[in-house]
């Protein structure tokens, strides 16, 4: 498939203001804020437990911040029960992938369609399935006996199922072959070039940060650094501890 061209960036899309989010007495969140800008791929890089899958579960309204807010388009969605959220464009593909085992291929995209009933939907399967051939072949599969990467081919189809103007991928690349990693990534940057807004969370900064626009860096529950993908990969902090050098 050829790469199409990118729509250009435009105004912010997602706007978190200072939000601390809770799990019981842990402190997960300690004062969040981020913006996406339409069109834009943005990465949340951070080591473990630092609170990156806590903040797109929070946008995704999976989690409540305690305080703060999350912005969609100029309207509040912090207190927007999780399934409206993806009524309003923004679909998530989750940590570990979770698809559902037992379902087939098939009848995990139909999953990813429950908001929509419409003739677009039969669109949307052929569209994801012809990003992903390999899902085309294996539509009558159960699941739980695809390989991981078809697993994470999966997790990403049935979130486009949505119709997701804002897709967030939770470590896409997690336990994948480099080979597999490449054939999901060229994958993201197709979504984003059909005009979808991506945010991605990643331990493998280098590959995220090499097809980001703007990067987040977490340390313990706060936002340290803010930068342009081209900078954060020459930033030396980010270089010491997270592109594996000194
Ligand atoms: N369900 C939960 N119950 C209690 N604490 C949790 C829960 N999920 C996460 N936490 C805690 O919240 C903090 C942030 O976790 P989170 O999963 O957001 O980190 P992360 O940056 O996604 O890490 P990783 O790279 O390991 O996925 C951690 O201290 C973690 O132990
Ligand atoms: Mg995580």
């Amino acid at each position: 498939m050829t790469l199409q061209s990118r729509p250009p960036i435009g105004p912010v899309v997602l706007e978190i203001d200072d939000i601390h989010t809770y799990y019981g007495n842990i402190h997960a969140l300690q004062g969040v804020s981020m913006n996406v800008r339409e069109h834009e791929i943005v990465t949340l890089l951070g080591s473990n437990g630092a609170g990156k899958s806590t903040t797109l579960r929070t946008i995704s309204g999976i989690l409540r911040p305690r305080t703060g807010s999350v912005t969609l388009r100029g309207k509040r969605i912090d207190n927007v029960a999780a399934h409206d959220i993806v009524r309003m464009g923004v679909c998530q593909s989750p940590e570990g992938r979770h698809v559902f085992p037992r379902l087939t291929v098939d009848e995990n995209l139909d999953m990813g369609a429950f908001i929509h009933s419409d003739a677009q939907v039969a669109d949307d399967r052929n569209r994801v399935l012809t990003l992903f051939p390999r899902l085309r072949e294996r539509l009558k599969q159960r699941a739980g006996t695809l390989s991981g990467g078809e697993q994470q081919m999966l997790a990403i189809a049935r979130a486009m199922m949505g119709r997701p103007t804002v897709l967030l991928l939770d470590e896409p690349s997690m336990g994948l072959s480099p080979l597999l990693t490449d054939v999901i990534f060229d994958a993201i940057k197709e979504i984003n070039a059909t005009g979808v807004t991506v945010v991605v969370v990643e331990q493998n900064a280098q590959l995220a940060l090499s097809i980001a626009d703007r990067g987040y860096v977490m340390q313990t529950g706060r936002i340290v650094l803010t930068d342009s993908a081209a900078a954060l990969t020459q930033n030396e902090t980010v270089r010491k501890a997270y592109l594996g050098e000194g």
